[in-house]
């Protein structure tokens, strides 16, 4: 029972046999324009670009909002090690924050730090401790839970600070802002990921959507090669080659007539895990912001109780029956190569790392494997706090 795996069927092959077929298997080409479009339209917004990876998109994305070595970027410590990478790239410092209850990047402390430890001058924010410009927020939507920024946008936009979302697991969800906007859409540039754990998967792949026709065109310009004169290859800057190629985006047309469906099977799969874990008092299945619609990708459990040996025995007993968990990302202040940089407040994102698994959450398991997965954890649970294990 595995946590998150590609589902290839009959009609993502025909779809890639067609591409294969007929020979415009490249970045440019009409099949990867689709993909485009319908990215943009599931997300409602005005542009998308589909790129090689999730991590190419933070990069990019990251580039043409300006951010540089003289540069600052504010990020939450739970995630994956890619949102954080890119800002290195840029050779620019991310300053790291705690997250909340869903995982998500502490917006309050991000208010309170922006209000009483920077300041603003010639329209530049600039952290009061390096001096540096204050350029980006990242605000990733942990596990598909989308973050409710709406407070922090209004403070960045009067302090003339970008807001990048790394939307990486959470395509299909939603938060409510009056209406339900697609996690993505809300900040200044949105970046997903279609890697092969994801709910829809290119094999490799990602994507930038934006509103911003300047960060479109400046996106499409850099990711293939800034090519100011095909005919006379003219490049005037260093660009990248970083576009999807046809084949992904055939999987990717077909793997997203699915992604309703799969959402589906992953909601049932989170409700009964919810259900069978209700009355535990030291368990907790992550819940979700009620004002959100979510896609449900992955479940993470935590125990009140464990210490991190302990969790990692447990997660040991469960392989031995087959059943996958792994620890939830590394805190990016426990990163050696990130030990350097600011850190605010920290509190959370270590105390959940040591003591949370991320569940069996693929779209194929079904309600008997999750009752079977809930029982395993709970005697393992039980043996473990006696100190048996
Ligand atoms: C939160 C987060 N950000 C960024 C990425 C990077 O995406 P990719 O693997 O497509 O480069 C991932 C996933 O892998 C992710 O989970």
């Amino acid at each position: 029972m595995k946590l998150s795996v590609p589902h290839i069927d009959k009609s993502d092959i025909r779809s890639i046999n067609s591409v294969l077929k007929s020979g415009w298997i490249s970045t440019s080409s009409k099949t990867v324009n689709e993909f485009e479009d319908k990215i943009s339209k599931f997300c409602n917004t005005k542009y998308s670009i589909a790129l090689n990876s999730g991590t190419s998109a933070i990069h990019l994305g990251l580039k043409v909002l300006g951010v540089d070595n003289t540069t600052e970027v504010i990020v939450p410590s739970l995630t994956f090690i890619a949102t954080v990478n890119p800002i290195l790239y840029l050779g620019a410092k991310p300053i790291i924050f705690d997250v909340d209850q869903y995982h998500n990047l502490k917006i309050r402390d991000v208010i309170n730090f922006i209000k009483n430890e920077t300041k603003f001058k010639n329209n530049k924010t600039i952290n009061k401790k390096t001096k540096k410009v204050i350029k980006v927020v990242i605000v990733a939507h942990m596990w598909g839970r989308a973050c409710d920024f709406t407070e922090l946008k209004n403070i960045c936009k009067k302090r003339n600070i970008f807001i990048l979302e790394d939307a990486a697991e959470a395509l299909g969800s939603y938060i409510k802002i009056k209406k339900y906007k697609h996690c993505g859409s809300m900040g200044d540039i949105g970046c997903l990921s279609f890697n092969a754990n994801k709910i829809i998967t290119t094999g490799s792949g990602g994507s930038i959507v934006t509103n911003n026709k300047k960060f479109y065109q400046r996106v499409q310009y850099l990711a293939n090669q800034a090519k100011n004169d095909t005919f006379n290859y003219i490049h005037n800057e260093c660009g990248y080659n970083y576009k999807m190629n046809s084949i992904s985006a055939a999987l990717g047309i077909s793997q997203l007539r699915r992604l309703e469906k799969k959402i589906a099977q992953r909601e049932r799969i989170y409700k009964r895990y919810l259900f069978n874990f209700k009355n535990s008092k030291n368990i907790k299945i992550l819940p979700y912001d009620s004002k959100s619609k979510i896609n449900y990708w992955m479940n993470v459990i935590s125990f009140k109780k464990l210490s991190f040996k302990q969790t990692y025995n447990l997660s040991l007993s469960l392989s031995k029956k087959k059943i996958e968990t792994r620890r939830i990302w590394r805190p990016l202040n426990l990163q050696l190569h990130l030990k350097k940089f600011q850190k605010h407040n920290i509190y959370n994102a270590s105390k959940l790392y040591f003591n949370s698994l991320c569940l069996p959450s693929d779209d194929n398991i079904s309600n008997t494997d999750v009752d079977k997965i809930s029982n395993h954890i709970k005697k393992i649970h039980e043996t473990v706090v006696n100190n048996k294990l």
